[in-house]
């Protein structure tokens, strides 16, 4: 076990992208949150605490509760985020870095769009999506799983859900990958530039997608907007920065995790016999590969009031990481929880969060999951991986594949 003044974590190192489970355990293991100066946080990874921050409506995303705005400038130098203009307009703003009244307002504009019975009703749609992107490999043989599927599902989906071309898919995937990627620990100057180009690109696109929805609304979330727009609901800059989040965060995290699903899938073939054989397990199936490999796994919150976590008592002002990729392997809240069960019941996993900020989409996320495996094993009778060990991707707050090669033999 790691002393207690050794490095919280080291995630851009590839053991940690191999397998950060062991490092997240050492944390877990320390009677108390412990600093990262990477991150600037206090880690947090003991699930009872991680799932107690996320719902307290006393932690809130936004630094601006907790410090000056000078303070906050400074913060936003130190970590890179300065002299940004759109991204600060766009990405820095938005609902899920706002709290308590501009927050309801805002998730209030687009909440009624993501119930699970309006999400039920994509079903037929996103198998029509799926179907159609398995005929193209019907006949079997190999493809490369992340490319060839995980990344062509989640773009259509959203787009449909939003109203956008099915088209612009791969450019609304570019984006939000590049905009997303800022946000990981490596935030240097290149990255930057390519976020804040990025993030004007994405403006002009929705500026022009707004202003033909006002002029002939159509049943889709950019109409939504585009009339609270016109009503005083919300502002240009809400209705914008609303629409990129969703695209944005609705889109890399379910390729990924569609990516990491196949993997565990693999890595545990008794459980994808198991699911084979019983595709009623699908739900739960699909809770667990959230749980077992979390695809957002590194959030923030500020303690606006003086806190205890671990038996430490925190100030106003602490920053928190809650690392919900750690919770969700915590022995105290899932028995066994490094192995992969289709079938776990109860699962009560953290992998959209918890609390005000809970995941917009997790029914859309999970409909995506279901209609994709089961669609698989039903279509092909075997699914094996080809050529060596896949590669993950490096960071805190991202836990995906590079690439899944796979063989595929048909049904
Ligand atoms: C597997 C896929 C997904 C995962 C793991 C995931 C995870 C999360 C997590 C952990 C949060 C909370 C952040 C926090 O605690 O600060 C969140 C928020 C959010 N997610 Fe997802 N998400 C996924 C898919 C989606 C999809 C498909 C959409 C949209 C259709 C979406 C839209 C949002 C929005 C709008 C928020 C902000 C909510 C708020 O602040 O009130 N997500 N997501």
């Amino acid at each position: 076990m790691a002393s207690d003044d050794s490095p919280a974590l080291d995630p851009l190192s590839p053991a940690f992208a191999w397998d950060p489970y062991p490092a997240y355990a050492r944390l877990r293991a320390r009677p108390e949150p412990v600093y990262d100066p990477l991150t600037d946080t206090f880690l947090v990874a003991r699930f009872a605490d991680v799932a107690a921050i996320a719902r307290d409506p006393t932690m809130v995303r936004a630094p601006e509760a907790v410090m000056s705005p000078e303070e906050v400038a400074e913060r936003r130098r130190r970590e890179n985020w300065h002299d940004m203009p759109f991204h600060a307009r766009f990405v820095q703003f938005s609902l899920l870095d706002s709290d308590g009244p501009v927050h309801d307002r805002l998730r209030r504009l687009v909440l009624g769009w993501f119930t699970p019975s309006l999400m039920g009703l994509q079903r037929p749609a996103i198998e029509a999506v799926v179907d159609t992107l398995v005929d193209g490999f019907a006949g079997g043989g190999e493809i490369e799983f992340i490319e060839d599927v995980a990344a062509r599902v989640p773009g259509r989906v959203i787009g449909r859900v939003l109203g956008v071309p099915d088209a612009d898919g791969p450019r609304l995937r570019r984006w939000s990958e590049d905009i997303v990627q800022f946000f990981d620990v490596d935030r240097s100057d290149a990255r930057k530039a390519l976020a804040e180009a990025t993030t004007r690109e994405f403006h002009d696109y929705l500026v022009a997608a707004l202003d033909e929805r006002r002029a002939r609304p159509r049943g889709d979330v950019l109409s939504r907007l585009a009339a609270a727009e016109a009503a005083g609901r919300a502002s240009r800059d809400e209705a914008i920065s609303t629409a990129m989040l969703i695209l944005m965060a609705g889109h890399g995290s379910t390729i990924d995790v569609l990516g990491t699903a196949l993997h565990a899938l693999l890595r545990f073939p008794d459980e994808m016999r198991r699911l084979r054989e019983d595709p009623a397990l699908a739900p739960s199936a699909v809770q667990e590969m959230l749980r077992f490999e979390s695809p957002l796994p590194f959030f923030h919150r500020y303690a606006t009031r003086e806190t205890e976590v671990g038996g430490r008592v925190f100030p106003r002002g602490t920053r928190f990481g809650l690392l919900y990729g750690a919770a969700n392997r915590d022995p105290q809240a899932f028995p066994e929880p490094d192995r992969f069960d289709v079938g776990r019941a109860p699962n009560r996993h953290l992998a959209f969060g918890g609390g005000p900020h809970l995941c917009l989409g997790l029914h859309l996320a999970r409909l995506e999951l279901d209609v994709v495996f089961t669609t698989l094993l039903r279509r092909f009778r075997e699914i094996a991986p080809t050529g060596p060990e896949p590669v993950y991707k490096t960071g805190l707050s991202v836990r995906g594949l590079r690439a899944l090669p796979v063989a595929l033999r048909p049904a």
